[in-house]
């Protein structure tokens, strides 16, 4: 599974996915864009792991100071370079979220939205640790996974992504209690927040978590005395 969105779902192919989202999907994605909005702060510098095509750091770009894109998929990178033109105040690299080529205390927010923390399928400690690494001491870093209560809309989205071609084939004896599985290797999981703690427990961090829209949970990390 690992490199299933690097190696099969980018560029053009991941933009279909969101291009296609159901309008209950639309607005669970415009609200986790709307609360890092809200809880980010203007002329302040922002870092999106994961960041795809460009569609969050298009929309925080106006929001905030200077956005940075990182994304395992060269192709992603070279997309997001056109999709986010008119923007000025944006960087882009192609990088591993678990080994990011930045110094610490280089950024005031890093985000980590639309269920990255489980779409990379690395090592959640070292995903978490890296990203605290690299936020300023006084920033905050968000990680968000899906809300129980959206798991049938989000099937939905998946079942419509697999009938374009787009995932696989969904396997529907492996596919419940929030992870979706497709035939050809595709699996999506999701985090809830006992287990989050349990990954973060030795990373001094304050977490605070917050379910928004019925859809999403975020885990909200601010630093402790470094
Ligand atoms: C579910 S998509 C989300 C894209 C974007 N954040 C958005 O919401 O539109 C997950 C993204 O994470 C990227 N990714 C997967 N593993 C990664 C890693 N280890 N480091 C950085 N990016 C990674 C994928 O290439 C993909 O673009």
């Amino acid at each position: 599974m690992f490199g299933y969105y690097r190696d099969k779902l980018h560029g053009h192919r991941l933009k279909r996915c969101y291009d296609l989202a159901p309008l209950r999907i639309q607005q669970y994605l415009r609200a986790e864009m709307e609360y890092v909005a809200q809880q980010t702060l203007l002329g302040k510098s922002l870092l999106e792991l994961g960041c795809g095509y460009g569609r969050v750091l298009k929309y925080l770009s106006v929001k905030t100071k200077t956005v940075f894109g990182i994304d395992i998929a060269p192709s992603n990178i070279e997309f997001a370079s056109h999709y986010l033109v008119g923007c000025d105040n944006y960087d882009l690299a192609v990088m591993d979220a678990t080994n990011l080529g930045f110094a610490d205390d280089s950024f005031d927010h890093v985000v980590c939205i639309q269920n990255g923390i489980c779409a990379f399928h690395v090592d959640i400690g070292s995903l978490v640790r890296e990203s605290v690494r690299v936020v300023k001491s006084q920033g905050s870093v968000f990680f968000s996974t899906y809300s129980p209560k959206i798991w049938q809309d989000r099937l939905e989205w998946f079942e419509l992504q697999s009938r374009e071609g787009l995932v696989g084939k969904i396997d529907r004896n492996k596919t419940h209690n929030g992870i979706i599985v497709c035939d050809d290797g595709f699996t999506a999981g999701t985090l809830d927040t006992e287990r989050f703690c349990d990954e973060v427990y030795d990373i001094p961090v304050e977490v605070a978590v917050e379910e928004i829209d019925e859809s999403s949970l975020f885990f909200i990390l601010t630093t402790k005395s470094r």
